[in-house]
């Protein structure tokens, strides 16, 4: 039985990816934060099999990437065959305001891994193979088409922090020989995705605009435009890039890009409104400095890992709609009852 660790498994890709897995015969272990509350939401059906019993195959470690005591131990005690570093402050414009600690967890957060995955190797004599959730932030300000081949111009702390993380899989696979393989993954989405991230927080506000519980929608930039997929697709090329005989370098996309603006008008077609009665713009939203076009060329990714994007652009935004419209008419039947559904 081939085993495992994710680090990030709270989160989005960290949930599919954990599906993945599980159903491919792995071991899983996670890493998950210490928080005052419980963060398992995402993962939370594959913790149990039947009623109460713990699933065999998915243990969680708690564990910090700005902590690299805890991951050597953590690494020394799973001994995993593969590490998928899904960890991260993810949120780019939340990186302008917290640039130092985005790039402790990002970038010396992945060092650290590395370092403990190598001294795990040379003690164990056991082949770690690590995959690195890159982005395509990496190339801000590069014109579309991007690809691997396209230089990267990070615009936010966040991207810079993944660009260091990118070269250093880079650098220890030319130093040491280690199997690292860089995912350049651009946008992906699903009913999973945190409610901060525009296309969440899109179909949330359709959602609740439908049954009455918001009036509404305030968002920065509506121009600018990204390659959005499903990111149930994209966890499958994360481990496929780790079955290759060579690791690599991957973009993975879906070729097609579209704008805030679109991605309104597909939205709040579902329920057949217009979404200009309810969206305001305002500068809290908006970041200082803008990627204003992300369109990934995945052929790479097609060729040498036969992946392929099962949803278009429109079949997402329309799945994650009607995933938070059953959300807010729950919430509405809640509230009709005299629940408190802002405070739980
Ligand atoms: P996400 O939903 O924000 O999940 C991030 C995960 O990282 C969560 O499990 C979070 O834990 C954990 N985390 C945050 N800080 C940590 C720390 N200091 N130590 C350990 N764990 C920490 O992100 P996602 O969308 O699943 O993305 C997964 C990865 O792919 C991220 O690295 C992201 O930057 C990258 N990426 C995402 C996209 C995309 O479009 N989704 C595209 C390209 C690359 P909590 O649950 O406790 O917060
Ligand atoms: N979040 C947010 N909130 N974005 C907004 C808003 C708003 O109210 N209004 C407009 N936008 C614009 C942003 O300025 C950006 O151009 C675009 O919507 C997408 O923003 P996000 O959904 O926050 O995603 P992102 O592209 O910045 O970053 C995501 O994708 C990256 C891959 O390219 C994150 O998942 C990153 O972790 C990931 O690396």
């Amino acid at each position: 039985m081939k085993v495992a660790l994710v680090t990030g498994i709270t989160g989005q890709d960290g949930s599919y990816l954990t599906e993945l897995l599980l159903a491919k015969g792995y071991h899983v272990h996670g890493l998950i934060r210490r928080a005052s509350n419980f963060n398992t939401q995402r993962i939370d059906h594959l913790l149990f099999e039947g009623a109460h019993e713990p699933a065999r195959n998915l243990t969680l470690h708690y564990g910090d990437l700005t902590d690299g005591t805890g991951m050597r131990r953590v690494l020394d005690l799973v001994k995993p065959d593969e590490i998928y570093n899904l960890a991260a402050q993810s949120h780019v414009r939340v990186s302008f305001d917290h640039p130092e600690y985005t790039a402790d967890v990002i970038g010396t957060g992945f060092l650290r891994l590395l370092e403990a995955a190598r001294d795990h190797m040379a003690t164990s004599k056991a082949e770690i193979r690590i995959y690195q959730a890159g982005t395509s932030e990496m190339f801000g300000s590069a014109a579309p088409p991007q690809s691997e081949r396209t230089p990267f111009h990070p615009r936010s702390p966040y991207a810079v922090s993944k660009v260091a993380a990118h070269w250093y899989g880079v650098n220890y696979r030319e130093a040491y020989g280690m199997f690292v393989a860089n995912g350049i993954l651009f946008n992906h989405e699903s009913p999973r995705r945190g409610e901060t991230f525009v296309t969440r927080k899109v179909t949330r506000a359709v959602g609740r605009i439908a049954v009455g519980l918001q009036e509404r929608l305030a968002l920065g930039n509506l121009d600018a435009k990204r390659d959005w997929g499903f990111a149930g697709d994209f966890v499958e090329a994360m481990w496929r890039m780790l079955q290759q005989d060579r690791p690599g370098d991957f973009v993975i996309a879906t070729g097609e890009s579209n704008s805030v603006a679109d991605l309104l008008d597909v939205a709040f077609d579902v329920i057949g409104e217009n979404w200009r009665r309810y969206v305001v713009t305002i500068p809290r939203y908006e970041r200082p400095a803008e990627v204003e076009h992300l369109r990934g060329d995945a052929t790479k990714a097609r060729e040498e890992l036969g992946w392929r994007h099962s949803l278009s652009f429109e079949e997402l935004i329309r799945k994650m709609v009607d995933h938070d419209l059953k959300l807010a008419r729950r919430e509405r039947a809640l509230q009709d009852a005299g629940f408190d559904i802002s405070r739980g």
